[in-house]
């Protein structure tokens, strides 16, 4: 296996809200090897942004706080790093995709000049090298007539080409990691894909190391070299892909897996999880997917079960595997 790039070790974020206290994400640990792609995997309010922005250091603070751990990316600590240190590491080293590039773009500047600018104040080119290197990136990620799509605003482009304006644009600075939260989910399927296709061979292409983060463990079947499976703001199963379709040990994993069409199986039917992803403010006791599990037992009620390696290098936080 290639060396670790990123290494998550007991991260736990908490917001402080008008509402109360909200643990995001409690005890997260998982490492990412060079080159290798991680998926990220959960319903929607389990964590996985606040996981991702806090590599990059974009939570709100306040209201937010890392109360406990440490997140190394190349031998040192993210969290202990200056302003100056952070923007060095935004510009060069991590870059990120969103869910939503209207939000992540600025309408008033053509994407051009947004990605030149970046160009010119991370990498030092000239107005003209970095001219010729943003249109370089749309060719590369597949705008068609990039010298002319130079001069367009975000909203003249289509949903699957804004992915693309912001794909190039996390590319421009020659990240050796990206994160990807999401970038399929509000395209229709047939550019998800496309779009899936393209993340893959910039990865492949440039050996980069890549979080991909989704609500749908279908989508990174086929993607990813790893998966951490989040459920309510703790990692529940962690493993190699092949083992988590193969052999999926939390029940909540087996859950998402019988709720997506599977080629690999004999399955008949599609079987939702039932109920819903618990109120944050107010988690029950226990294990967080107790109250949904079908095999819970008294201890899940009580007792948070804990990380442990089942079979080698698969891990699962379930009373079940105890
Ligand atoms: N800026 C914020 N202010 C308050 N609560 C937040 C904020 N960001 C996230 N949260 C809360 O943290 C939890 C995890 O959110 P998030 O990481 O966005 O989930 P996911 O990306 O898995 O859908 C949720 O309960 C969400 O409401
Ligand atoms: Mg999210």
């Amino acid at each position: 296996m290639a060396e670790p790039v990123l290494q998550l070790e007991d991260l736990t974020v908490r917001f402080q809200l008008k509402r109360g206290q909200l643990t995001a994400v409690d005890g997260a640990s998982f490492t990412v090897h060079r080159g290798e792609t991680f998926g990220l995997v959960g319903e929607s309010g389990s964590g996985k942004s606040v996981t991702a922005r806090s590599v990059m250091r974009l939570n709100p603070s306040p209201p937010s706080e890392v109360v406990r751990g440490r997140i190394m990316f190349e031998g040192e600590n993210i969290l202990d790093k200056s302003d100056s240190g952070m923007r060095e590491l935004r510009g060069k080293h991590v870059a990120m995709v969103f869910q939503e590039p209207m939000s992540a773009l600025n309408p008033v500047y053509t994407v051009g000049a947004q990605i030149s600018d970046a160009l010119r104040t991370n990498m030092g080119m000239t107005k003209k090298e970095a001219q010729e290197r943003v249109i370089e990136l749309l060719a590369l990620v597949g705008i068609p007539s990039p010298a002319s799509r130079f001069k367009n605003y975000v909203h003249e482009f289509s949903g699957g080409m804004r992915q693309r304006v912001m794909l190039a644009m996390a590319l421009s600075c020659d990240p050796t990691f990206l994160i990807a939260d999401e970038p399929t989910t509000a395209l229709d399927v047939t550019i998800q894909a496309t779009i899936l296709e393209l993340i893959r061979s910039m990865i492949e292409r440039f050996n980069m190391s890549l979080i991909f983060i989704t609500h749908n463990l279908g989508v990174v079947a086929h993607t990813c070299d790893t998966i951490g499976v989040m459920y309510a703001s703790h990692i529940v199963e962690l493993g190699s892909t092949d083992e988590i379709f193969a052999n999926p040990l939390h029940p909540y994993t087996q859950g998402l897996l019988n709720s997506i069409p599977r080629l690999d199986t004999q399955q008949k039917f599609l079987t939702p999880i039932k109920g819903l992803v618990c109120n944050m403010l107010e988690p029950p006791n226990g294990c967080k997917f107790h109250p949904r599990c079908e095999q819970a037992m008294d201890i899940c009620t009580q007792e948070i079960p804990q990380m442990k390696e089942v079979a080698p290098g698969h891990f699962a936080a379930c009373h079940l595997h105890n």
